[in-house]
């Protein structure tokens, strides 16, 4: 324990040092505050659960998930058909993931019946210091100025991620997983309504860069819409050379280079990512998070993801709380879980970062400290205040609550194969169309704006500031559940932070209510993740609103955009759920 505070120092007067290092244009001005918008909502699409017996593949995109679904076919892995589907959703679906970005991956091997997560989250690059969304006063830069730009980029993983997990548990040949997107990239894809609107939404940002412009606009200046046929050589290109060069194109070589110089390049808002940060980017295997609920064990990816942890909190303090007495679906019952994410939450935004870089409390799921929490709760009215708790742990540092801003894009990917290999696997570029910088044919993250603009608070430190090498604390939570030691349901969302809120919603409704998986997903979201209870527009919830505001909450209604994707073990049978708010749908045989 010692040894990791030391080592925490260490690397924050390292940082301090290197400060003096960082170009010039890092004291940019910020950009003017901003309308901040996250991806927009595309519309419902009702859904209804898909029935396979020996594989099946679930993702954001039909035409991801057509091309899994002929990998498996074929007899490809887990791990190849994902590889396939990442390809392709980071060509029809450039705002949520794609190679430019990183990823949080849940795997479950069948043969060793075993769980193990795989961490190919972006990091800060070397010369990045605690200051590096702050204006020369210390102030939280807006976010929109952080994010569109080079300023925002980390190390992207999802490249070696794909190339490490295939060496170790690929079938197929590496070059045929990447063909289907290239062959689609050359021979263009349609524009789906999801893409086109989100284009439309973001036309002025989109335009900040020529290259990014030159691929999102036609000719005559009109952004492209739903229905266009969109070809992508650039991606092509790349594509074609991964396959023949691997990774090492990427994290040593043409690309690496290109994508470097761009994000240096920049002139209005350059970044720090220089080729000996791609050159010593490492993928971390980590032991699986799991959470116990009832008779399941909810496992999933552990810090710098704070998504097991926060759900399993949700779940275990309801629990404690006694939410198995309330009817379900009652304004009770969402009084409870409302409490009980927002307790969950100041936990996350005090402890929870990248333990490699800061100290967590080791007793956050602690089923004593759950009950603790679960006590605060008063049934039936809202929470006034809450505090972040005081768990146990072995060497206390004062922190100060993160400050961090999370909107919208992302996508979620869960496969079974015919072996029973899993794959739940959280893919993201952070904001819709990240940072907007686009080379080679893909669009780079924004990833370091999830950590907290802020470095300090009253003389105490953010676990979530930004540090050389540090990855940001996520909220992506894609999740194996284990029920008798055998997988029971895969499921993930994107989201930003309400990720958090949709996976531990849809674990309640369906593992303590009885509703099924895709039932669970349609139903409406409503969730508390720090006072104002947000119930989804044109929905039920609504219904809600006058019994929670007697409650004391304040009520939002508004679109909550998730995009579940789910495969439930039935029996001998693969049920697969998608959610009705994307564009998302599951296939198997
Ligand atoms: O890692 C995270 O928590 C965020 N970068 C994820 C962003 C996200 O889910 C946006 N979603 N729609």
């Amino acid at each position: 324990m010692h040894k990791r505070k030391t080592n925490a120092v260490h690397k924050q007067l390292l940082s301090f040092a290197l400060a003096a290092l960082l170009p010039l244009c890092l004291n940019a001005a910020p950009v003017a505050e901003e309308d901040i918008a996250p991806e927009a909502a595309s519309g419902l699409t009702s859904k209804t659960e898909v029935v396979a017996e020996n594989f099946m593949v679930s993702a954001a995109n039909p035409l991801a998930v057509k091309t899994g679904y002929d990998v498996l076919k074929a007899g490809g892995s887990a791990i190849d058909a994902m590889v396939a589907v990442q390809t392709v959703l980071g060509l029809v679906e450039p705002q949520s993931s794609g190679l430019g970005g990183g990823a949080f991956l849940v795997y479950y091997d069948a043969e060793k019946k075993q769980l193990t997560t795989f961490d190919g989250r972006e990091t800060a690059p070397a010369a990045a210091t605690p200051e590096l969304f702050q204006d020369q006063n210390g102030k939280p830069l807006a976010f929109y100025g952080a994010v569109v730009g080079g300023r925002s980029v980390g190390t992207p993983g999802t490249v070696k991620l794909m190339a490490e997990l295939h060496t170790r548990y690929g079938r197929q040949p590496w070059p045929d997983l990447l063909k289907p997107a290239q062959k689609l990239a050359e021979n263009g894809f349609t524009v789906s309504q999801r893409l086109g609107s989100a284009i439309a939404g973001d036309k002025e940002r989109l335009q900040r860069y020529p290259d990014t412009r030159r691929y999102f606009f036609r000719e005559n200046g009109q952004p492209l819409a739903e229905g266009d046929v969109l070809k992508n050589p650039d991606y092509a290109r790349t594509l074609g050379l991964l396959a023949k060069q691997g990774a090492d194109v990427f994290y040593h070589g043409k690309i690496g280079e290109q994508i470097v110089k761009k994000v240096q390049e920049i002139k209005d808002n350059c970044g720090l990512l220089s080729r000996s940060d791609l050159a010593g980017y490492r993928i971390k295997e980590r032991p699986v998070t799991c959470a116990p609920y009832r008779q399941f064990s909810i496992c999933g990816m552990g810090p710098p993801s704070s998504g097991t942890l926060t759900v399993g909190q949700i779940l275990g303090i309801s629990v404690q709380a006694d939410l198995a007495s309330l009817q379900k679906e009652s304004p009770e019952a969402w009084q409870v879980i409302g409490d009980a994410t927002r307790l969950a939450f100041a936990d996350r935004n005090r402890y929870m970062a990248d333990t490699d870089f800061v100290p967590m409390p080791q007793s956050l799921l602690d089923q004593e400290y759950l009950a603790d929490r679960a006590r605060l709760i008063a049934k039936g009215s809202a929470l006034i205040q809450v505090q972040p708790g005081q768990p146990d742990w072995d060497n206390p540092v004062a922190q100060a609550d993160d400050q961090s801003i999370e909107l919208p894009s992302t996508t979620h990917i869960s496969i079974v194969d015919k072996d029973g290999n899993i794959v739940s696997m959280t893919s993201t570029i952070e904001n819709g169309f990240g940072s907007r910088v686009m080379t080679n044919g893909f669009l780079l993250n924004n990833e370091l704006t999830d950590f907290s603009f802020a470095s300090h608070k009253n003389g105490h430190p953010v676990a979530n500031r930004v540090e050389p090498g540090k990855r940001p604390r996520s909220s992506m939570a894609p999740i194996i559940v284990m029920k008798d030691d055998k997988p029971y349901l895969v499921l993930g969302s994107p989201g930003g932070a309400r990720i958090i809120g949709y996976v531990a919603n849809t674990l309640i409704r369906h593992l303590e209510w009885g509703i099924p998986v895709q039932a669970a997903i349609n139903a409406p979201h409503l969730q508390n993740r720090s006072g104002t209870y947000e119930l989804e527009a044109g929905t039920d919830a609504e219904a809600l609103k006058a019994p929670l505001e007697k409650m004391g909450y304040k009520v939002k209604i508004r679109d909550l955009n998730s995009g579940l994707q789910a495969i439930q073990f039935q029996g001998g049978r693969l049920v697969g759920a998608s959610d009705p708010r994307r564009e998302g749908i599951s296939m198997g045989d």
